[in-house]
């Protein structure tokens, strides 16, 4: 019976020591040490801390929002500027380890700033790196990173074709990662529909580091909960396979103002 209790107290320490989080950067690089690494590419090399040069850089190039860019706005222990798919394992096992929180951030334009504050101890995982964009006129797809913004997209699509296009944000410094995960509406809505009805696949990193790299490995609905829910909540978006609509090779726009007594609109 002593023994039981015993045990059990010792469980109960254990899980107690383990959910402080730990907010020590440099136990966080350590982390990302012990994880499973690619020797061409070490998880600690793409992780910044407050003490590299660039911490600060990186942290406010993605936060559009200057009411988050406070010096009281509660900064991450790190960030983790993945490259690879091994990275974003890394940094989720660190999480796990350290019980940190990640904020997943692609373009920052969240509007209540949550891909890069948290009111608990949290790390960034930076998803700028993930920029591919790969546009195949044959079938009129393409599959865009995660980190890839709209203006890059649209203009990838237009280097191939002056015919296809594809429906999404007005603003082109969105991140697809995530714009893409809460709908996207834009001017060709009314034609084709928000962003994720022109999505036909997609890939992700779960909770667990498990990697779905298509839209059958994840499974249905996964899929549908990413394609308007916030993805942050399922899982790491890698990326979105979209279907390229067509569009006139000339198009002409004109602004029209309306009179009005009421605030101007202000976008
Ligand atoms: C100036 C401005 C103009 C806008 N214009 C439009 C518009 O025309 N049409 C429209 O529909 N919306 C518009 N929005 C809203 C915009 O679509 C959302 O704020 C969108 O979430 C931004 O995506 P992001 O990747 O840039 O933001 P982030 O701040 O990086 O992310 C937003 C949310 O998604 C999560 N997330 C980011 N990347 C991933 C990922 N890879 N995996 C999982 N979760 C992720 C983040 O954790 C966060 O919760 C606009 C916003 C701004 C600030
Ligand atoms: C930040 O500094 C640590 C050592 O303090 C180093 O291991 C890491 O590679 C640096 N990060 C970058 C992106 O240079
Ligand atoms: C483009 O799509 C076509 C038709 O599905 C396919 O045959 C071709 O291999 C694709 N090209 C590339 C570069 O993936």
């Amino acid at each position: 019976m002593e023994k039981l209790l015993n045990i059990s107290l010792l469980l109960i320490l254990n899980s107690v020591a383990t959910s402080q989080p730990v907010t020590d950067p440099v136990a966080f690089l350590r982390c990302l040490e012990r994880q499973p690494t690619d020797p061409a590419s070490p998880n600690s090399a793409v992780a910044y801390i407050p003490t590299n040069s660039s911490f600060t850089t990186v942290l406010r190039s993605r936060i559009p929002n200057l009411r988050f860019d406070k010096p009281t706005t509660p900064k991450p222990v790190a960030i983790v500027a993945a490259a690879t798919w091994t990275h974003i394992q890394a940094a989720l096992g660190c999480a796990r380890e350290l019980s940190l929180q990640v904020r997943i951030r692609s373009g920052g334009h969240d509007f209540e700033g949550l891909s890069y504050t948290s009111t608990v101890p949290f790390f960034v995982l930076d998803m700028f790196s993930f920029r591919n964009v790969d546009v195949n006129v044959t079938d009129g797809t393409a599959w865009v990173d995660a980190g890839v913004t709209t203006g890059e997209l649209y203009y990838r699509i237009a280097e191939k074709s002056n015919v296809l296009g594809f429906p999404a944000g007005l603003c082109t410094t969105l991140g697809v990662g995530g714009h893409f995960s809460g709908g996207g509406y834009g001017t060709m809505m009314r034609k084709y529909g928000l962003s994720v009805d022109n999505v036909v696949g997609s890939g992700i990193v779960d909770s667990n580091g498990n990697i779905f790299t298509d839209r059958v490995s994840m499974g249905e609905d996964r899929f549908w909960a990413i394609r308007g829910g916030g993805a942050a909540s399922f899982g790491v978006v890698l990326g979105y396979k979209i279907r390229l609509v067509p569009v006139p090779e000339k198009v002409t726009v004109l602004p029209s103002e309306e009179p009005s007594e009421k605030e101007p609109l202000i976008l």
